[in-house]
């Protein structure tokens, strides 16, 4: 195994030994940090995934944004392209279970979003550093995303999440932001 397989290996370990209840408070925690930043308020139209398992929770997030009334749009992978398109998504009924227990929008109720409409991307990841190195889950679909747009990224973080540095190869592209329960480390 590589470093990087080996470290996300750990770092899964890690999430799955998190207590329920760490899990729901630390996300909140991490999610009242989110929406009081400048740049969420700053944001109309926020780039975020579907958390599964233990991933920081982002139902609330969305439930917080439609409540201000931003416009949330959700990636839908194509694995053989190794892209990713947008979807607006108004309410969570408009998804489906696709790979690895992730949720998707159904392209055929929700419209398109286009990249340069995205104010603000919160990117998943298992893994991240105070410099904003991240390791995400291995397919580089956030790695061309970033490389492409010049928006403002976050990363949402447990602190078992957390390294003080991480192995980067040159297609890496670091978050401008990380949150973690005790606030921005960058
Ligand atoms: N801009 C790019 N153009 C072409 N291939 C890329 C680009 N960025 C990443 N890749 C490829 O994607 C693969 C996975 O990269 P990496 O291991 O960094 O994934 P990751 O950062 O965990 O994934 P993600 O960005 O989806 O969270 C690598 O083989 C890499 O060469
Ligand atoms: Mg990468």
């Amino acid at each position: 195994m590589n470093q990087k397989s080996l470290i996300r290996a750990k770092t899964k370990e890690a999430l799955e030994a998190m207590s329920d209840q760490d899990y729901i408070d630390d996300s909140q925690q991490i999610a009242k940090q989110l929406v009081s930043s400048a740049f969420w308020q700053a944001s109309h139209t926020v780039a975020i995934t579907i958390s599964r398992h233990r991933e920081v929770d982002t139902y609330q997030i969305i439930d917080q944004a439609w409540k201000e009334k931003k416009r949330v749009a959700v990636p839908r992978t194509d694995l053989k392209e190794k892209s990713m398109q947008f979807y607006e998504l108004s309410s969570f009924t408009q998804l489906e279970k696709r790979y690895s227990d992730l949720m998707e929008p159904l392209p055929e109720v929700c419209t398109p979003v286009a990249e340069d409409q995205l104010d603000l991307i919160i990117v998943p990841g298992l893994a991240f550093d105070g410099s904003g190195s991240r390791l995400g889950f291995g397919g580089g679909f956030y790695d061309r995303l970033l490389a492409r747009v010049e928006k403002k990224s976050v990363a949402l973080a447990f602190s078992c999440q957390l390294y003080p540095g991480l192995p980067t190869e040159a297609h890496d592209q670091p978050v401008d932001h990380v949150i973690t329960v005790d606030g921005f480390i960058r």
